[in-house]
């Protein structure tokens, strides 16, 4: 079975709709391990080698996260910069997530409408994730399309239920295999795999 890691971060869980709900909804789930971050470490002091050898027993690393100024919010860069180190995530004896797959799951408050080019907010989501996406290939790692959830802003509660029961299967799938290489490569976002 794969084994998913999911790098949760989320700075104000208690204020949440949209991330509460999905880690509820894939607590129980078999072959995931939850990692609240912001839970872990408070103070952003983030310990690399707890990090890295969590890494090490996972294949599928997903940083989940609300969309925070076209990006992430903060844990997950001081993550980035103290977890991925020269030699070891990257460089030349760095191959220690070779192989692995990387992804983001996020909510962004925009609608999709307005994440295309010349929309309201200029690029698409794939580009806002570049650097997520480059960080993967120079960790010898598989970038995964992301799993978006657009337009929370406006989005009624009663959306939820959907929106959870597509991360769970979209995770199941993840798991147990059930995307081929070559329709991850082609899926703009994981959802439309569903
Ligand atoms: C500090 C901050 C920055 C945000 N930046 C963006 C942004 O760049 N683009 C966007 O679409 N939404 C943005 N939002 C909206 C959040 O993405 C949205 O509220 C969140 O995904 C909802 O998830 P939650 O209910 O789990 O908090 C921002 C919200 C906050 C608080």
């Amino acid at each position: 079975m794969t084994r998913i890691l999911i790098l949760f971060a989320h700075p104000a869980l208690e204020r949440s709709r949209i991330h509460a709900g999905l880690i509820h909804s894939i607590r129980d789930l078999q072959g995931v391990t939850l990692h609240d971050l912001y839970e872990a470490y408070p103070d952003l002091n983030v310990d690399p080698d707890r990090e890295q050898e969590l890494l090490l027993r996972h294949d599928i690393i997903l940083l989940q996260h609300p969309f925070y100024w076209y990006s992430a919010p903060a844990i997950i860069k001081q993550w980035q910069d103290l977890v991925l180190e020269h030699g070891w995530a990257y460089g030349h004896s760095g191959t220690a997530l070779q192989g692995k797959l990387l992804g983001n799951v996020i909510s962004t408050g925009g609608m999709q409408s307005a994440y295309v080019r010349g929309g309201h907010h200029g690029y698409t989501i794939r580009e806002f994730l570049l650097p997520f996406e480059q960080t993967a290939r120079l960790c010898n790692m598989t970038y995964l399309p992301p799993f978006v959830i657009h337009g929370t802003h406006r989005m009624e509660q009663p959306d939820m239920p959907y929106c959870c029961k597509q991360y769970r299967q979209m995770l199941e799938g993840l798991r147990d295999d059930r995307y081929t290489p070559g329709a991850l490569a082609e899926a703009v976002y994981l959802n439309e795999l569903m």
